[in-house]
């Protein structure tokens, strides 16, 4: 358990700001660029709004990023954006949206790709994870969060759906860097109750996963526990009060201190067991990588050779952390036991034995064996 290293590297600017629309519009207004978003953007009028007063000439809107993005969503976009003559006038890429959003477009951000010839997108993402940042070129990229969980906009990795294979994929490139990165809590207040929770706890688990990892450092612990404190305090009180931009501006805020923790350390056990929970069980990506929080918590804080963990965790929860934390996923409504999501027993030891073999689980200072089915 080492605390004591950590390296970053630090690209680009961050805008933190409630009202971000003239900040981008001053920004954007002379260059030529291409918008990647998603549909439901587009009708929700979001994207409308920032491009208020560009000249249509200098973009082009691409809306059709899936939800839950997988490698055939990128291949179709990237055939699409190929033929359209604007992409050789470009010189920057917008992303607005969620994590899935911002992942594509990360990808699709990469100038060498369209310069040359791939026959699926199997042998483009070999291409990309294969390149280094001197062997590629890449639009300048400008990214604008519109949820607070992935922070996909802060991490150096692509992470997208391969459903041919039952596996999400990370695709990592150092370009995939933002220039400037706009966070901007107003474009959450149109996102559901259901959504403000998923996107919310899974930051909550990137926060905490950076804690209980190989990789991680007091540097690493500081962040993840300003934004683990951000969403213990205020996703209860946001849930009741959903237009209250302060309690918005907080866990957008947890959101970026999350992201700058686990763009170091990777993600860890929770999130190693939550691919087959989410591929297997369909349950959204934030609520399995969160809900089995409460049983690690516990387990730090019961197993003497968790012991030098557990102070951080007193720090971010007070006494009791496993305690403080069964209360909050009550206050939020959310299931902490594997039956209630239609998960037996068997299913169980499907999902521990695909977490073991998981990239994710080598991070891990907790280990797999303890965990029990409940
Ligand atoms: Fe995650």
């Amino acid at each position: 358990m080492n605390f004591n290293y950590f390296s970053e590297k630090i690209n680009g600017e961050v805008i933190f700001d409630v009202n971000s629309k003239n900040k981008i519009f001053e920004y954007i207004k002379n260059k030529k660029f291409i918008v990647f978003t998603s549909k439901s953007h587009t009708k929700r009028g979001q994207i409308k709004k920032i491009l208020n007063g560009i000249n249509e000439r200098n973009f082009h809107i691409i809306d059709r990023i899936d939800s839950h993005a997988g490698l055939d969503n990128i291949w179709d976009l990237y055939l699409k954006i190929k033929k359209i003559k604007f992409i050789s006038k470009i010189d920057y890429v917008l992303a607005i949206g969620g994590g899935s959003v911002l992942d594509v477009s990360k990808i699709l951000s990469i100038k060498s790709i369209y310069k040359k010839k791939f026959d699926n997108i199997k042998s483009l993402i070999q291409f990309l994870s294969q390149s280094n940042d001197t062997v590629l070129s890449s639009y300048k990229f400008i990214a604008v969060p519109t949820t607070s969980g992935t922070s996909s906009e802060l991490t150096k990795w692509s992470t997208v759906w391969d459903y041919e294979n039952k596996k999400k994929l990370s695709i990592s490139n150092p370009n995939f860097s933002p220039e400037i990165i706009f966070y901007d809590p107003s474009l959450t207040l149109s996102l559901s109750k259901k959504n403000t929770i998923i996107s919310a706890l899974d930051a909550f688990s990137h926060s905490l996963e950076s804690i209980w990892n190989n990789n991680t450092s007091y540097y690493v612990i500081n962040n993840a526990s300003i934004a683990a404190k951000l969403i213990f305090s205020n996703l209860p009180k946001l849930i009741n009060d959903q237009k209250n931009i302060d309690y918005r501006s907080k866990i957008m805020l947890a959101s970026y201190f999350a992201g700058k923790s686990f763009s170091i350390t990777e993600t860890s056990i929770a999130h190693a067991l939550s691919y087959y929970i989410t591929l297997e069980k369909n349950i959204p990506h934030g609520i399995a990588c969160s809900f089995t929080l409460f049983q690690i918590v516990k387990l730090i804080e019961k197993n003497k050779k968790y012991k030098k963990i557990k102070p951080f965790l007193e720090d971010i929860f007070g006494k009791s952390p496993s305690k403080k934390l069964n209360l909050f996923f009550k206050k939020i409504n959310i299931p902490i036991k594997f039956s209630y999501y239609g998960i037996s027993l068997e299913d169980f030891n499907g999902i521990i034995k695909s977490a073991k073999e998981s990239q994710r689980y080598k991070n891990s200072m907790i280990d797999l064996n303890d965990f029990t089915y409940s």
